[in-house]
């Protein structure tokens, strides 16, 4: 089925799904940065939409209809729930179907979901068939194995037999979580694993990868088709720009965390998701000034984004 993932460029650069981080909110700060050429929705659980409807996602599946291509990031162990959710993606307005085969997290792997796919690889093909009924393009993220690195072999293999548009593996095991760096040696043995099985689904490589300068520097060396970068926008958000680095200047940073809380008030009522969540962002923005630790500690003690804005105006003059 022909679709976007054909039409990206080469390398392109994917925007990690990350649970409470990449909500509509987010994505559009990140777009307003650098852009990615793809962006990932939060994991939604289809077996909790099938049974109780939106009130089991919340906002997760909010998107603007601007936001393309965007991919909705699904998880669930059960194919006929995860037939449905996609369908309903569809009519939401995505692009294509992406299916977490990695969270390790014992909340997804004690249903079969997640990592636990890994598990269960016969159920992992009956999910992307199920997901494929939905007429989108559906890819998988995964990792190596559940608890051995050279399981990958076997479990790659099968996914690569499952005719997947794109294939993204977070390059560590469902047992090492993120606690060693990823096994970027793997990259060209797996390359050539796609090349014999699956030469049309897309290779996407994850991993401790910060800046679209660094995943160019690995696609040079094994030449692979994309990036995915997610922590990377904490410590920079203008991780995808040519030059990160020289993007990042404090001024920008805090046009960056006026966006951020300007989108919050706007999609607050569609996401429902308390004004404490943003905290956490404060200090991917508020750095690399003098008092930036202190500024962030009166900004964790607001109720509300005026205040935020309250505290800011006080000095941002000084900001440049
Ligand atoms: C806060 C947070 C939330 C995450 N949520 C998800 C998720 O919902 N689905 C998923 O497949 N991976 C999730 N991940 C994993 C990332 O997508 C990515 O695979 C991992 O962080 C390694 O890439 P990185 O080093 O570029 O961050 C999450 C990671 C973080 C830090």
């Amino acid at each position: 089925m022909k679709s976007f993932w054909d039409d990206l460029p080469k390398p392109f650069f994917i925007l990690a799904p990350m649970e409470a981080v990449t909500d509509v909110v987010f994505r559009h700060v990140v777009k307003a940065a650098a852009p990615p050429d793809v962006v990932f929705t939060e994991f939604t659980n289809a077996t909790g939409w099938a049974h109780a409807g939106d009130r089991a996602i919340g906002g997760r599946l909010v998107k603007t209809d601007d936001e393309s291509p965007i991919v909705a990031h699904l998880w669930g162990a059960d194919p006929e729930s995860m037939a449905k959710l996609a369908a309903h993606a569809r009519e939401l307005g995505y692009d294509a179907i992406d299916i977490n085969m990695g969270c390790p997290d014992s909340s997804a792997t004690k249903s079969g979901g997640g990592a636990g796919m890994i598990r269960t690889p016969e159920n992992a093909a009956a999910i992307i068939a199920a997901a494929k009924t939905s007429g989108l393009p559906v890819s998988a993220k995964t990792r190596l194995g559940y608890t051995y690195i050279d399981e990958w072999r076997e479990w790659l293999a099968h996914l690569l037999r499952q005719d997947i548009a794109n294939l993204t593996i977070h390059l560590r095991t469902k047992k090492e979580m993120s606690k060693v760096p990823a096994h970027y040696e793997l990259i060209g043995d797996i390359k050539q694993l796609r090349d014999e099985i699956a030469p049309h689904t897309l290779l996407t490589i994850n991993g401790d990868i910060e800046t679209r300068a660094d995943g160019l520097k690995l696609i040079e060396k094994y030449g692979v088709d994309g990036v995915m970068i997610g922590r990377g926008v904490f410590h920079n958000p203008f991780a995808f720009a040519p030059d990160a680095e020289a993007a990042k200047t404090p001024a920008k940073l805090f046009e960056l965390l006026h966006l951020q809380l300007d989108l919050y008030d706007k999609y607050q009522s569609q996401m429902n998701r308390p004004f404490d969540t943003l905290k956490r962002f404060f200090k991917i923005y508020v750095r690399d000034i003098p008092g930036a630790a202190e500024l962030r500690d009166q900004l964790m003690h607001c109720q509300n984004t005026d205040e935020v804005r309250g505290i800011l105006a006080s000095v941002e003059l000084f900001v440049d």
